[in-house]
């Protein structure tokens, strides 16, 4: 497979290093074999995120030093919620430190106790941040997000009926808001269709539910819109993300995604109740309504950024990259789910490590073998992130897959680091049998695969 070229060319470095076999053994097993506890400075190649880790541009570090630092109406807020209006179209918007700031502020100004959120498939924060609120995070993605070699172009897709007949069942009025998480990152990077986008709006207007978008890979989302969708080859980019925006009544982001920024984020409505209820809550938690905890440079980083993120130069690259990665690493009979998505490769341990029970943590025993073998730091994303105790019988609820993410930072990593991630993993699956899987040593209750520590069975 062809590797498209990097649209850019680059201007500064940052080293990196690998350190010896021994090393990495020892690194490991004092982080308590989760990855999340090591030194970034012992990773070689690190797909822990694709969050806040990209490059900026020579034009956003430009932008940085025209940030405006007034504690209110700084010039950056306006330069801020100007492109903000103009890609997502909402009246209303506050900007954040980051993504689950934005979430931790819709759950408290809208959700109660006993409510329960639906989406095609929530992330980690976005879960903790509703369980923490005592209300139910609920995900009714397509049936097909579960087959890891179903070739769905739009396996983000959220199960029509599933919605409609929990609507039902729930009443909507236990449900204060609806969502939807485009790419959808806990499910394999997937896009969901403009069709499906519509067709969810519809099916919460029509029960009265607001409907709030995910957005933090909205332009990766665009592009394959553009793609794959019939009817869109001809649109831009920005366009496509005009059209998702305008089915919504608000959207939250995390910019450290797609806006190509290393830290920031928005929170964004068309009800001036709801955003009077979200500046309160801003001003106790984040900062005044025109910084929202973040630097008056940062926001200017940002106006640039999202812009900078619908280019289709660099949608083509960036979704390119993780094609290649997917497709070396299939060909090598690695298992990984299929079709690529936008962000990330997305390793299907449970099939690769058949004989690791899921209360072993398949994905956790993978993507510390991957560490072990090159230093290349991934996440897992399966039953240490996502199984949670049935509040009626306490019995665990695993995830129906337990994936390794190997997440590629945007303009970070050329095609000869993507190549030795490749080698790596080749080396594990040559071992694949001889692996045993974990147990935890501690394990907090929410979000526990940030802190929680590990010991091999
Ligand atoms: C889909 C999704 N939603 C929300 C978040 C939270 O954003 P942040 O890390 O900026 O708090 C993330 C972060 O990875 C995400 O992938």
């Amino acid at each position: 497979m062809n590797y498209q070229p990097e649209p850019f060319r680059i201007k500064m470095v940052e080293p990196i290093r690998l350190i010896s076999k021994q090393d990495r053994a020892a690194a490991i097993k004092s982080a308590g074999y989760n990855l999340f506890n090591l030194k970034a400075d012992d990773v070689y190649i690190d797909l822990l995120t694709d969050s806040g880790t990209g490059s900026m541009s020579q034009y956003q570090w430009a932008a940085m030093m025209t940030g405006d630092e007034s504690y209110a109406g700084a010039k950056s807020y306006f330069r801020f919620s100007d492109v903000v209006q103009e890609i997502f179209g909402f009246e209303y918007f506050v900007p954040t430190h980051q993504g689950r700031a934005a979430e931790n502020i819709l759950v408290n100004i809208l959700v109660k106790p006993g409510q329960f959120i639906p989406s095609n498939m929530h992330f980690d924060t976005t879960e903790g941040n509703i369980r923490a609120g005592k209300a139910f995070p609920v995900n009714l993605v397509n049936e097909n997000a579960f087959d890891p070699s179903n070739l769905d172009p739009f396996k983000g897709n959220m199960d029509l009926k599933k919605l409609r007949e929990f609507i039902q069942t729930t009443g909507p009025e236990n449900i204060p808001f609806g969502s939807i998480t485009i790419t959808n990152n806990a499910g394999g990077g997937q896009p969901v269709s403009l069709e499906n986008i519509r067709q969810v709006a519809e099916i919460y207007h029509e029960y009265g539910i607001l409907f709030f978008i995910d957005a933090c890979r909205f332009a990766e989302n665009s592009y394959f819109i553009k793609q794959r969708e019939t009817g869109y080859q001809n649109h831009s980019i920005l366009s496509i993300a005009q059209e998702i925006f305008s089915y919504a009544d608000g959207a939250w982001m995390s910019a450290k995604k797609d806006a190509l920024v290393n830290i920031g984020g928005f929170l964004a409505v068309r009800d001036n109740n709801i955003y009077q209820k979200i500046c309160n809550e801003l001003i106790l938690k984040e900062g005044f309504i025109s910084y929202g905890g973040l630097a008056g440079r940062d926001l200017d980083a940002v106006a640039v950024g999202l812009q900078e993120g619908l280019d289709e130069d660099y949608l083509a690259y960036r979704t390119g990259q993780t094609a290649y990665l997917t497709e070396k690493l299939s060909s090598n009979g690695i298992p990984v789910m299929q079709p690529a998505g936008g962000h990330a490769v997305y390793l299907d341990a449970g099939a690769l490590l058949p004989h690791i029970p899921p209360h072993q943590f398949p994905g956790q025993t993978l993507a510390v073998a991957l560490y072990l073998e090159g230093a290349v730091r991934g996440v897992e994303i399966g039953s240490v992130m996502f199984a949670y105790p049935d509040p009626d019988t306490g019995k665990m609820v695993h995830p129906r897959l337990e994936l390794v993410r190997l997440a590629i930072p945007r303009r970070v990593y050329t095609q000869s680091h993507l190549d030795f991630v490749v080698e790596t993993a080749k080396q594990v699956y040559e071992q694949k049998n001889n692996y045993k899987g974990y147990e935890f040593t501690y394990a907090p209750e929410l979000l526990r695969h940030f802190t929680a520590r590990f010991k091999p069975l």
